[in-house]
C-alpha cells in the first residue's frame, strides 16, 4: 500500500475537502522521504496485538501509546480542536500517529514551502519529523481513530509558525541542508 500525498491548492474553502490542484500533482514517497517523513503500512484490525507495530515500537523505542478518537459527539469543543490542530506549528519530537479508523489529513511543508496533503487511512502509520511546519484536519467524514505514539513521557506542545530559532527547528533545517545541499526557506 502507498500513501497519497498532493500539492495542495490554496484556497479558503473547508478544510476538510481534499484541495487538489488542477490537474491535480501528486507527491510521492520518495518525495515525503526526503523531507524526513517516514511511513509503515500496517493491518489496523490487529492494532491491539500485532508484532510488526511492536518492531516498529522496539526499533524506534516508540514505549508510549494511547488512542485519540476525533468525532464531534465525542470531544469537547470539537470545531475549536479542529481550529487549532489546522494552525501551522512544529513540535520538539516526532509527531507519530497510526489511523486505525476513519481518515483524515496531515498537511507538511516542503523545502520551496508549499503545502503536501496527506491522506491517513487505515493502516497508515505516519511519522512527522520533530521541527517540520505541519497542521492536521479531518475530512468531511468528521471521524478518525488514530494511535499517537511517542518516545518516553509524551509531549504534545505546538511551537506555532513562526519558530525559526526553535532548536528542532533548527536541527531539522541543518539536517536538510546536509541531506540536499538545498536553501530551505
Ligand atoms: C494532532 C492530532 C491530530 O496532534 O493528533 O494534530
Ligand atoms: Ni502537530
Amino acid at each position: 500500500m502507498a500513501i497519497q500525498a498532493w500539492f495542495m491548492q490554496e484556497s479558503d474553502d473547508d478544510q476538510r475537502l481534499p484541495h487538489h490542484k488542477n490537474p491535480p500533482e501528486f507527491v510521492s514517497m520518495e518525495q515525503l522521504a526526503d523531507l524526513g517523513v517516514l511511513y509503515w503500512y500496517l493491518d489496523p484490525n490487529k492494532y491491539e496485538n500485532d508484532p510488526e507495530l511492536d518492531n516498529i515500537r522496539q526499533t524506534r523505542g516508540y514505549s508510549y501509546t494511547d488512542l485519540l478518537d476525533l468525532r464531534p459527539e465525542k470531544v469537547e469543543n470539537y470545531e475549536q480542536k479542529l481550529k487549532n490542530f489546522y494552525t501551522e506549528h512544529i513540535h520538539a519530537d516526532e509527531e507519530i500517529r497510526y489511523c486505525v479508523e476513519g481518515c483524515g489529513y496531515f498537511d507538511v511543508r516542503n523545502n520551496d514551502d508549499r503545502w503536501i496533503r496527506i491522506l491517513i487511512k487505515p493502516g497508515d502509520l505516519i511519522v512527522l519529523p520533530a521541527g517540520i511546519y505541519h497542521r492536521f484536519t479531518l475530512d468531511t467524514n468528521n471521524y478518525i481513530k488514530l494511535m499517537r505514539l511517542f518516545v518516553g513521557e509524551p509531549v504534545w506542545t505546538p511551537f506555532n509558525r513562526p519558530q525559526e530559532d526553535h532548536p528542532a527547528r533548527k536541527d531539522y533545517i541543518k539536517g536538510m541542508i546536509e541531506k540536499i545541499g538545498l536553501e530551505v526557506h
